[in-house]
């Protein structure tokens, strides 16, 4: 059966179609939403050390491990890594690699389109001014609108029919296939979104505590720094870079032959690594001049910037073209990850695009709709992606690409010399180890934490004391 599945015919349309269709997928939520409070809860500066560490040893060579035995075997994730298997004589089992990678995106994307729906009701909110809010009502403001508040039904239908007009513009992207809809987007929205971002960072700068913003991102908190700290920057980089799902593999199943992978990966990593570090001069002088907290999680983004461009002459402008830019970039995320799940059906399952996206929207609508009741599901699932699920992917993937995988298998991909020789010692020698010691120590020392789940003795000595319920 499987031997019949034929090779991708597509391709991308151009180099830079290819470089905006991944930098879309790269920059988004992760970016804006995510690193710059997991930044701020894990030892700022420092985390932003190991953070960078992780891109370049782990999540670089990953990137370059899914691009090369994508386009080495020309198809998307599960059915690429057994073909490869097939090609060294090995054990058709490797395809679990796959097959957790788009059961993660599929996870992860039930997730991510909430808070992208969370950011379409922002977006149209700042057209009317967030002006004279202050924390309390915007913190009421929030509850409200994602229907955990006042009015909670009304505010739910509308929530519902906004994620029905996402997961639509989803489905019509990703249904028009890679070429036709995925690149077309992203080579208009990324380039829109870099501008915006500019005008965005030059306002909040000329008009918030820089200074401010600037010793909060950089100044190291080394107190706050544990096990968790590496845990957190592993599951962000792998986040932030779109890895340790395979959907890198299906997107180098679409590369041309000339294109060069190394470098155009190097790109991809330093670009969405500054957006990133870009993204905290957006958002963190304004809302130190307005006087707010910085590090208050997740509502970093909903509560304290509307109260931030709200209280700043200027803001009203400001606030839709922030939250549009925003949007811009999870848009052009989750028809990534939407993608994982309809090309292995189209692959697979011989469905069409067009049908396999309908199906996989609908699905997503269902859950979405349990979603918009409860964050705790949210968390949860937040907390599984990245603390387990990822790490894990990327964790099978670079084992099969450094230890299954002959060297002469990937030569035509990356070449042969100084970068494929760091590439097969990292890919080898530090990217499993690494992710593994990661996976279990921060893993314990997390569900500790959040799940109160207590640990034996030798590990409370590695990983510190067990939670103790507060007094009363
Ligand atoms: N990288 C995106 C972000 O930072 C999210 C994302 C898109 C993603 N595709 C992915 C994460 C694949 C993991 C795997 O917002």
């Amino acid at each position: 059966m499987a031997g019949e599945i034929g090779r991708k015919t597509e391709h991308w349309g151009s180099r830079f179609g290819f470089i905006m269709a991944s930098v879309g997928s790269a920059v988004g939520l992760g970016n804006f939403w995510r690193f710059p409070y997991t930044a701020g809860e894990n030892g700022g500066g420092a985390f932003i050390l190991f953070y960078i560490i992780c891109v370049l040893l782990i999540g670089m060579p990953l990137l370059m491990a899914e691009y090369a035995m994508g386009r080495k075997s020309g198809m998307s994730a599960i059915e690429g890594i057994q073909s490869l298997a097939r090609a060294e004589s090995r054990s058709q089992n490797w395809g679990i690699a796959g097959w957790v990678g788009s059961l993660t995106s599929f996870f992860i994307l039930s997730f991510y389109m909430v808070i992208s729906t969370w950011l379409m009701a922002f977006l149209i909110q700042s057209f009317g001014g967030f002006e004279g809010m202050d924390a309390s009502s915007s913190g009421q403001n929030f509850v409200d609108t994602i229907g955990q508040g006042e009015h909670p039904m009304r505010s739910r239908w509308y929530m519902l029919g906004l994620l029905a007009l996402f997961l639509i513009a989803n489905i019509i992207v990703v249904g028009r296939g890679v070429k036709g809809g995925i690149e077309k987007v992203a080579t208009v929205l990324m380039p829109a979104f870099f501008i915006m971002l500019l005008v965005v960072v030059g306002f909040s700068i000329a008009n918030g505590d820089t200074a401010k913003a600037v010793s909060f991102i950089f100044e190291p908190k080394w107190e706050d720094v544990g096990f968790k700290t590496f845990l957190a920057a592993l599951g962000q980089a792998f986040f932030s870079l779109s890895i340790g799902v395979g959907l890198m593999i299906t997107y180098g199943a679409y590369l041309e032959p000339d294109t060069n992978i190394p470098r155009s990966s190097g790109l991809i990593v330093a670009s969405d690594t500054l957006v990133a570090l870009i993204a905290g001069f957006a958002i963190f002088p304004i809302v130190f001049s307005a006087g707010l907290d910085p590090s208050s999680g997740p509502s970093l983004f909903f509560i304290s910037m509307p109260v931030a461009f709200g209280s700043i002459p200027g803001g009203a402008i400001m606030a839709p073209v922030f939250f549009g830019l925003a949007l811009f970039a999870a848009f052009t995320s989750s028809i990534s990850l939407m993608e994982v799940a309809v090309s292995w059906l189209e692959e697979r399952q011989g469905v069409t695009r067009l049908g396999a996206s309908i199906g996989v929207g609908y699905v997503l609508f269902m859950i979405g709709a349990a979603y918009v009741f409860s964050l705790d599901y949210l968390d949860f699932m937040d907390f599984m992606t990245e603390g387990l699920l990822l790490p894990l992917g990327g964790l099978l993937a670079s084992y099969f690409a450094g230890w299954v995988l002959s060297r002469e298998m990937l030569t035509s991909e990356l070449g042969e010399g100084t970068i494929m020789n760091a590439w097969r010692f990292l890919i080898r020698w530090f990217v499993p180890p690494f992710i593994f010691l990661i996976l279990v120590f921060g893993f314990m020392d997390k569900i500790q934490d959040q799940y109160h789940v207590p640990l034996p003795g030798f590990l409370t000595m590695l990983l510190g004391p067990n939670w103790v319920p507060p007094a009363g």
